[in-house]
């Protein structure tokens, strides 16, 4: 087991407490196996004789090379780069009108781990690439952990997750290349238009931060804080930067990336080391339900913004520890939408009820069953239900009763932490939102951009999809004419696309 050196003392500490209470020997600093045992030689195998070869009885061997072997676990599907870091988030007002969450009690400060990432490639892919960023943060509360697990655009490509597995194999590499083309890219894109607020976002100069402190971050999703009334109100959250939003452009994304692939983690660990702690604020829009459908957009679409909903600053987010084992934190932290704690519940945007189930369980499978109990994941309360077995389970589960009701251990349930109730009537469907707006809000977007960001935009998307096939580029071109058109007839120059034939499939669509 490699261990630095203060964990080494702890854990030599730990073995002479287990030593003296066992009446043995305690180790020391000494070099020891996996089960305690010293040992002899770390440096030289044992061979039979000076020319011999090497014995199978070389148990430290053996084991050495068995643990390095199994080193790495499967990565993330998604989001496999990552940098992390500790803090803690403090709330300036109390929403308990809001939210029986007492995380959003006014003073009261609450410990955090963020992970930050990249999303398409593996780890150790460069972090200059054009990609969303993750902004993922698992809150210890005292009413169990809170995962609020978002991004740093404030929407998504996609509104529901039936498309998400085909989204990402258009994103990721090719299957009979290993690299990605912009050809199978747009051939999915130009079947989604709800994409073309996102795919403005990505490929303007916000697809490249600077780094993960001057970036913004968003819940994408509405969420339904509900009351002790049992009330509940729609809930976008935002964080924003202290540190001011600051981008790369193409040219100085490049020169980066021809010096340096790390640069977001690096300035991440060193800016904190250095004891200049990021900040971001967190505002929150809220919906009464008996709203919902006074928008021209359908305020559950994850694909939009609330642009006409006011914002309250609700709180501040500090990051000052810096993780002490990468694998142990960073890697293994588990974020999930389903960790929700009573107060905050799951609204019914289609994108994030499919969330619910996935993270959790591609983390069954990256982590196994028990990995809410590594340290990271573990709440900072006691847990306490009949869940018990499974692989690698180091709980502390004992007694004979392991089922509920019971009258030898009684588990009181807490009347106040039932979920909020829905109204419903009508059918089960498979039907689109009826209201889509796919392109106004894009269209927004491009005219919220400084020239130069226009202009940047206009060429790193415009050459993007010059390497579309025919039919797939003019019907992506379409989309974006269709939000702006100043914008189409920007990216149709770039891409070498008929612009008669843009304006043509623009005026098909509907918005
Ligand atoms: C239906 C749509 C989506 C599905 C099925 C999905 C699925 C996944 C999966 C399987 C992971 C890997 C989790 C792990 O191994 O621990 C992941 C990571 C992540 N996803 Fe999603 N995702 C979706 C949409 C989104 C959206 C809309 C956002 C932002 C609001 C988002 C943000 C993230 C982040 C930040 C991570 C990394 C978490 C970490 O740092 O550990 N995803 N996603």
């Amino acid at each position: 087991m490699n261990v630095s050196f203060p964990a080494a003392k702890a854990l030599c500490l730990g073995a002479a407490l287990v030593a003296n209470a066992l009446s043995l020997p305690a180790h020391g600093t000494e070099l020891t196996r996996d089960n305690g045992a010293r040992v002899g030689d770390n440096q030289n195998s044992q061979t039979a004789g000076p020319r011999g070869p090497v014995v199978l009885q070389d148990l430290h061997l053996l084991q050495k090379l068995q643990r390095f072997d199994r080193e790495r676990i499967a990565e993330r599907v998604v989001h496999a780069r990552g940098t992390g870091a500790h803090g803690e988030f403090t709330a300036t007002a109390d929403l308990a009108n809001l939210t029986t969450a007492s995380v959003f009690t006014e003073g009261k400060t609450t410990p955090v781990f963020v992970r930050f990432s990249t999303v398409v490639h593996g780890n150790h892919s460069p972090e200059t690439l054009r990609d969303p960023r993750g902004f993922a943060v698992k809150f210890y509360t005292v009413d169990g952990n809170w995962d609020l697990v978002g991004n740093n655009f404030p929407t998504f490509f996609i509104r529901d997750a039936i498309k998400f597995p085909d989204m990402v194999h258009a994103f990721k590499p090719d299957p009979d290349k290993n690299y990605g083309t912009n050809r199978t890219l747009f051939d999915f894109f130009s079947h989604v238009p709800e994409a073309t607020r996102t795919l403005t976002l990505l490929y303007s100069n916000h697809g490249t931060p600077a780094t993960y402190r001057h970036m913004d971050g968003s819940s994408v999703h509405a969420y339904k804080f509900v009351n002790a009334a049992g009330e509940y109100r729609y809930v976008k959250l935002n964080w924003k930067t202290r540190q001011g939003v600051k981008n790369l452009d193409p040219q100085e994304a490049a020169q980066i990336q021809s010096t340096d692939f790390n640069h977001m983690s690096r300035d991440m660990i060193e800016a904190i080391n250095r004891g200049e702690f990021p900040r971001w604020d967190l505002y929150i829009q809220v919906i009464e339900p008996e709203d919902m459908d006074k928008f021209d957009y359908d305020p559950l679409d994850a694909t939009k913004i609330w642009p006409d909903v006011p914002e309250r600053k609700v709180g501040t987010l500090v990051l000052n520890r810096n993780p002490a084992n990468v694998f142990n934190e960073t890697e293994q932290v588990a974020m999930a939408p389903a960790n929700t704690i009573p107060g905050i519940e799951p609204s019914e945007d289609r994108l994030l009820q499919g969330r619910l189930f996935s993270y959790a369980d591609t983390q069954m499978y990256r982590l196994g069953a028990n990995h809410q109990l590594l340290p990271i994941n573990q709440p900072r309360v006691p847990v306490s239900n009949h869940n018990q077995g499974g692989l690698m389970n180091t709980g502390s589960r004992s007694g004979e009763v392991n089922y509920e009701p019971s009258r030898l251990l009684p588990h009181p349930q807490t009347a106040s932490a039932r979920y909020s109730e829905l109204p419903l009537s009508g059918t089960t469907q498979q039907r689109k939102i009826y209201k889509e707006q796919n392109f106004h809000q894009a269209g927004e977007l491009y005219r919220s951009f400084t020239r130069k960001e226009q202009r940047d935009l206009i060429n790193s998307l415009g050459a993007a999809l010059g390497e579309a096939d025919d039919e797939a580029r003019h019907h992506m071109l379409s989309f974006f004419y269709k939000a702006d058109a100043d914008y189409g007839k920007g990216l149709t120059r770039v891409a070498k696309g008929d612009l008669a034939r843009v304006q043509a499939l623009a005026a098909q669509l509907e918005d």
